[in-house]
């Protein structure tokens, strides 16, 4: 971990928001942004207390906002509540009762539309069908499941029991899903046969057959039929989700649960070692999800938001499912590919719906530029009026096309800052307020407290780039690594003291506005998704052939990241076939998502005197700034070390 940082990128394009839009913004104007940041900064416990007051249905009203410093902290202690109460059936009271909370479209072209009523029966029959199967308050019941309603209904059906979901992305393996099982122990699974992408299937109830090998604690599994293929049902163990809702009552009352209550487990990839369960609890996780959708968002009841991430990652979690649906809006949900059945999916789904507020990842942008304009063209984008983006930093030029060719110079661009473990977003522009500038998440949002510093934990001045840290707690964070209280201390506590760290490079310019230059830790971040160097490197040690592996990140027109394996074998010669083997193999460990951009064989990986494997080095190579051969030794890149300085 360095924590002096050279940044090179020199953007000087602002972009002030419109008046018109800044007239009818949820927060209007920087004086309204600063008069919140300082309240809040001033008085966290006062500023968020409130608002959980006035936004939070409460069963039994909390006695006290904040307890504790980080990392122990806790938020509204002595209060009870019920997630899928805050989601569903606070709205039924209202006119929203038949307001489309849900507008569903399939990869085929099927379409489903879930009003507030649709879905509060549907998660109470879904409830009261896991109680039967033997799901009580605090079990973890396991969602693989494809971009269908039914996941966002598993997901409220749990909350409404006080049990606690764990969602895995649908693109992880067999084995990905056993592990992830085993460490929730995770009691039921929730699946479908399978899910369409790009015209294919994904066969998800297969890859549960296969991980149930290995996953003692799972007693039930449940399957949607999605896509009618054959599968195998185990009789007295897999039931048909169809089957269970047929008798379910649509009356299921709410478990009313502390605020501190868990309420998910979300699988991410951390520098070393397994995944690392981050676990979210009720009442803060509701509040962050809820305000940061009104804010950055500028969500109205009028609009038609959509957020195309996978509900599978957590932003599909925060602003696909509680986010919006707290704020009473209607969510778009798509299940499939963009460039299905071509490349103008997205945008014929925009025009068809008339969407107003669009949320997407760089990558997806940069694909999109690459497909070409006239794609988007085609289609009538003029219902947009809101644009974001997420995952990743966005490179100013896919920033100015975004701006420019999807938001025809009329929609404000929030590049939002955050991750699995902050819970919501913590850093982005205000869409009433603040000035973009193409390639940074701009400020933090009311409540976030970040700063730059060095490895000591000083403030570092203007464009210094350091390490990305938070000041202060905020009520969607998270409150440990699930079973490892330790890992989670270790991890965001350990290395600056009292702070919150990252894990992410940043620097802030003379306008404190931040931009985040990646990560600082062993982490990759391809296609917007975190993917540890250390799972893919023990994923292909533990082929039999290979007898090291070093993995890093270099720049990919894409993904912003690709994947690229150094692999030295135990005996004999790499070459094409084995290359494929080794491929697949990453596949079936951890995933499609984890798929090798490209693999060299070495004849050794280059390590420091301390046995730490060089990546700096390797990162260049794989960059191509760096030449060596295909079986290169280590005197190789000895000889390259020496030119440069060294890494230790
Ligand atoms: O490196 C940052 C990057 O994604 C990481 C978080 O990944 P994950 O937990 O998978 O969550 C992704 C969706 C919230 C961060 O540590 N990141 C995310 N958003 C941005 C970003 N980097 C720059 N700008 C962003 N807007």
């Amino acid at each position: 971990m360095s924590g002096n940082i050279h940044s090179v990128l020199q953007e000087t394009r602002t972009f002030p928001p419109a008046a018109d839009f800044v007239r009818q913004a949820n927060i209007s104007g920087d004086e309204q942004y600063q008069k919140l940041w300082q309240r809040a900064k001033d008085d966290p416990a006062g500023f968020w207390g409130e608002l959980a007051k006035e936004h939070l249905v409460w069963s039994k009203p909390f006695d006290k906002a904040l307890e504790g410093t980080m990392p122990e902290t806790k938020w509204f202690t002595g209060g009870k509540l019920n997630a899928s109460v805050n989601c569903v059936d606070k709205h039924l009271t209202t006119w929203r009762k038949n307001k489309a909370a849900i507008i569903w479209e399939g990869e085929p072209g099927d379409t489903r539309v879930l009003t507030y009523q649709d879905l509060h029966r549907e998660v109470c029959q879904f409830a009261n069908v896991l109680k039967k199967l033997g799901v009580k308050t605090g079990d973890r019941v396991t969602l693989y499941m494809p971009m269908i309603p039914e996941l966002a209904i598993a997901m409220l059906a749990c909350a409404r029991l006080g049990a606690t979901h764990s969602i895995i992305f649908g693109g992880f393996s067999a084995d990905a899903v056993s592990d992830r099982n085993n460490d929730a122990k995770a009691k039921v699974v929730v699946t479908a046969d399978g899910g369409w992408r790009r015209g294919k299937e994904v066969p998800l109830k297969k890859a549960v057959d296969d991980s149930l090998a290995k996953s003692p604690t799972v007693e039930k599994v449940v399957v949607v039929r999605r896509t009618g293929s054959d599968v195998s049902m185990v009789p007295d163990r897999d039931y048909w989700w169809h089957d269970l809702m047929k008798d379910a009552s649509s009356e299921c009352d709410p478990v009313e649960v502390d605020s501190e209550h868990p309420l998910y487990i979300l699988y991410t990839s951390g520098s070393t070692g397994k995944p690392k369960g981050v676990l979210h609890t009720t009442a803060g996780y509701l509040l962050g999800t809820q305000m940061t959708s009104k804010w950055v968002f500028d969500l109205k009841d009028e609009d038609t938001y959509w957020c195309t991430a996978d509900i599978g990652w957590v932003t599909g979690h925060s602003y696909i499912v509680y986010g919006p649906l707290q704020n009473g809006a209607t969510a778009i949900m798509y299940e499939g590919a963009p460039n299905w059945p071509d490349e103008g999916r997205f945008w014929e789904i925009i025009e068809k719906y008339k969407v107003s507020i669009f949320y997407t990842a760089p990558t997806a942008i940069r694909a999109f530029i690459k497909w070409g304009d006239h794609w988007p063209n085609k289609f009538d984008l003029s219902s947009l009026r809101l644009l974001g983006s997420v995952g990743e930093p966005i490179n100013p030029e896919a920033w100015m096309w975004y701006h420019k060719v999807i938001g025809a110079e009329r929609c404000p661009i929030v590049d939002t800052w955050w991750q699995t473990e902050t819970g919501a977003i913590m850093i982005s522009p205000l869409p009433g307020v603040t000035a973009t500038k193409p390639g940074s998440c701009t400020k933090p949002l009311p409540g976030i407290v970040p700063d730059i510093v060095n490895e000591k934990g000083e403030s570092l001045g203007p464009n210094q780039g350091g390490l990305l840290v938070m000041r202060q707690p905020w009520p969607s964070m998270l409150r440990t690594l699930y079973g490892d209280h330790a890992r989670f201390k270790e991890t965001y506590f350990g290395k600056l003291q009292g702070l919150y760290f990252a894990g992410d490079g940043a620097r802030k310019d003379e306008d404190g506005y931040i931009w985040v230059m990646g990560r600082v830790d062993d982490v990759l971040n391809v296609a917007g998704h975190r993917l540890s160097t250390m799972e893919v490197e023990s994923a292909l040690v533990s082929h039999p052939k290979v007898a090291e592996a070093a993995v890093v990140g270099f720049p990919h027109d894409i993904k912003g990241e690709g994947i690229c394996c150094f692999v030295t074998l135990k005996q004999g010669e790499g070459n094409d076939a084995l290359k494929a083997e080794l491929t697949a193999h990453v596949r079936k460990q951890i995933g499609a998502l984890a798929t090798p951009d490209s693999i060299r064989f070495a004849a050794a990986v280059p390590k420091t005197r301390s046995g730490k494997i060089m990546r700096r080095l390797l990162r260049d190579i794989a960059a191509g700034k760096e030449q060596v051969g295909d079986t290169t030794t280590l005197e190789d890149y000895a000889v390259l070390a020496k030119l440069r300085d060294t890494e230790e």
